[in-house]
């Protein structure tokens, strides 16, 4: 049984299926240059994450989430450079779940496509209800006012008026919404019906432009040039600069109001704001140059995105305290309202460009789903009917509409914070699955044309970079590792108040732990087997940002891939392709 659950795929038959493959198979014309790809990068990485969570990212960790941004997006460059590889050898499917199926297996590959719905479906429950928080408050500004119990999802008002926030749209939805059956109706109308219309789109059949739309990116981007503009000339010409360094709880002024704790508990919404760089490696086969360019294409999307947010976190955080962006959905809106910087015109301005950036980012997610489905029906981990092509309009029809619902019926029951930890933790674990993926796959012969991850040994590197990152640690906090060893929470006022349980309490400690003992153990297998730097890199990364994931993160995600490990063992274990082939072959011999 051990051996089947990590039956991997030959690359050779990745390769030979993938010509009818949708994600691009062979014959694909070698157009998109480096600009290209630079573009589409930046079109799938700016959207929801600095239009939307960048409010309660700097709620946590006020200006300090500059320094987030800077740890997360070198966590994604080295992630971008094993994609890269990745995608230069695979070229057609181009998703974590098929370089998986190369690398670790069945079993992982069904782990990874499964944690993708995370990102892609529930990724795209939070860009709805971002959507819905500009698109409200770009009809308010038009007179035209949606009441708050039908612009705010259940859970947030219901959080609001239990956590005691002081967000008046969502104690107003409370407070006011309708009452049938002891049942408050709150939803938020706007998602669903976004929602709606991009599934509707998708089925019909957008064509995917590959190129994506120059047009959108500059709109966005000349959008954030206003903001960043006009915000940053209005903080200094109001002598708003004290807003860098603000009080804390304790009265204590600093960049990091709440330490750097409270800039780890950004991590979800800082690392949202990240994701979809990971779409240019699909393009490979229609680069010209991927060798050069798709490598250089993701990095150079990803040092204009870490250069956007560290202004945009600098202007929001000096316009405003950051105490004000509590459960604020709209924060590049927010800031120039009329208690804030008030100019009237950037937040109409800033409404519009937000919603027709956010569309095109739903879009792109609620096109990626049904493609990871059909590869995974292809190879027999879900039913065929995932394959199932509309006659008319050619698109995979049954996937798209379970997509439209798996969006969909959520936005009724969930919250934008719990939707953005559950994207965020999943896709953060993909990542960690594709650079330990490439530590596995074996080197191979440089080819022409091709891209390759640049070999530096971690042999000697890497060992010597934990220990340094170790004896910093602990020269910045003196009691770094005993403190990390111990559990008395005494000290801790939330822990104390019985705010916070003991897990709650204790999750960073326990993370942080695992995350230490993994760095020393993977310091001595680069030791023994000269592992490649940039992958080790981008594994220890990523798993460091796994250590701001809160204890309830952790018990919705365990809970999501145990529910998904029930279903591949009733289902994809027995239907597999390559147990069914396997079945074949002992049979044969059998007879024989
Ligand atoms: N990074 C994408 C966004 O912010 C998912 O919308």
């Amino acid at each position: 049984m051990a051996n089947s659950l990590f039956r991997t795929k030959k690359i050779e038959s990745i390769l030979s299926q993938g010509s009818d493959d949708p994600h691009g198979g062979g014959g694909l014309k070698r157009v998109l240059t480096l600009r290209d790809l630079t573009f589409f990068g930046i079109a799938a990485i700016l959207g929801a994450g600095s239009f939307s969570s960048l409010g309660g990212a700097v709620f946590h960790g006020g200006p300090g989430v500059v320094i987030l941004f800077v740890i997360t997006a070198i966590a994604c460059a080295f992630t971008a450079f094993c994609y890269s590889e990745f995608a230069s050898r695979i070229p057609v499917a181009g998703s974590a779940y098929t370089y998986a199926y190369a690398s670790f297996g069945e079993l992982f590959a069904w782990i990874i496509g499964w944690a993708l719905i995370m990102e892609y479906s529930i990724g795209n429950i939070y860009v709805a209800y971002s959507w819905s928080d500009y698109f409200t408050s770009f009809l308010d500004k038009v007179n035209l006012h949606i009441p708050e119990y039908l612009s705010t999802s259940y859970m947030e008002a219901k959080h609001a008026v239990e956590g005691g926030s002081t967000n008046a749209d969502e104690l107003a939805a409370w407070s006011k919404a309708p009452v049938i059956g002891g049942l408050r109706i709150i939803l938020d109308l706007p998602a669903i019906v976004i929602n709606l219309l991009i599934t509707y789109l998708v089925y019909r059949g957008v064509r995917e432009s590959r190129n994506f739309s120059n047009v959108m990116v500059l709109l966005k981007l000349a959008v954030v040039a206003l903001i960043i503009l006009v915000g940053g000339y209005l903080v200094f010409s109001h002598g708003l600069t004290f807003n860098w360094t603000p009080a804390n709880d304790t009265g204590v002024k600093s960049f990091m109001p709440n330490g750097f704790g409270g800039v780890m508990a950004a991590v979800s919404g800082v690392f949202f704001a990240y994701i979809g760089f990971d779409a240019v490696s699909v393009l490979a086969e229609e680069s010209k140059n991927p060798q050069r360019d798709l490598p250089k294409g993701m990095i150079l999307s990803l040092v204009v995105c870490t250069i956007i947010y560290i202004l945009l976190t600098l202007v929001l955080t000096g316009a405003v305290n950051y105490r004000n962006f509590d459960g604020i959905g709209d924060p590049l809106a927010f800031i120039f309202e009329k208690e804030n910087l008030n100019v009237g015109w950037m937040q109409f301005f800033v409404a519009i460009a937000a919603v027709i950036a956010m569309t095109s980012v739903l879009l792109v997610f609620q096109m990626g789903q049904p493609r990871i489905w059909m590869s995974m029906s292809r190879d027999g981990l879900l039913p065929p009917v995932f394959q199932k092509i509309h006659s008319k309009y050619k698109t995979p029809s049954f996937a798209t509409i379970i997509t439209g619902l798996v969006v969909g019926v959520p936005i009724l029951f969930t919250d934008k914070t719990f939707v953005l930890d559950f994207t965020s933790i999943a896709t953060l674990f993909a990542f960690v699955l594709v650079c330990g993926g490439v530590l596995l796959i074996p080197r191979r012969e440089k080819e022409q044309g091709r891209f390759h991850i640049p070999y530096i040994s971690g042999q000697f590197f890497f060992p010597l970079i934990v220990a340094g990152a170790m004896v910093t640690a602990q020269s910045l906090s003196r009691n770094y590792f005993s403190e990390l060893f111990n559990f008395d929470f005494s000290g801790n006022d939330d822990y104390v108040k019985g705010k916070i349980s003991f897990m709650d309490a204790a999750t960073p400690n326990i993370s942080l732990v695992i995350f230490w003992l993994s760095a020393v153990l993977l310091a001595i297998l680069a030791f023994i087997k000269k592992y490649s730097l940039i992958p080790l890199m981008g594994l220890i990364t990523c798993m460091y940002l796994l250590t701001g994931m809160t204890k309830s993160n952790w018990a919705w995600f365990l809970s999501w891939l145990l529910i998904g490990l029930i279903i591949y063992f009733l289902y994809g274990y027995k239907k597999s392709k390559l147990a069914v082939i396997e079945a074949a072959r002992q049979e044969s011999m059998t007879r024989f």
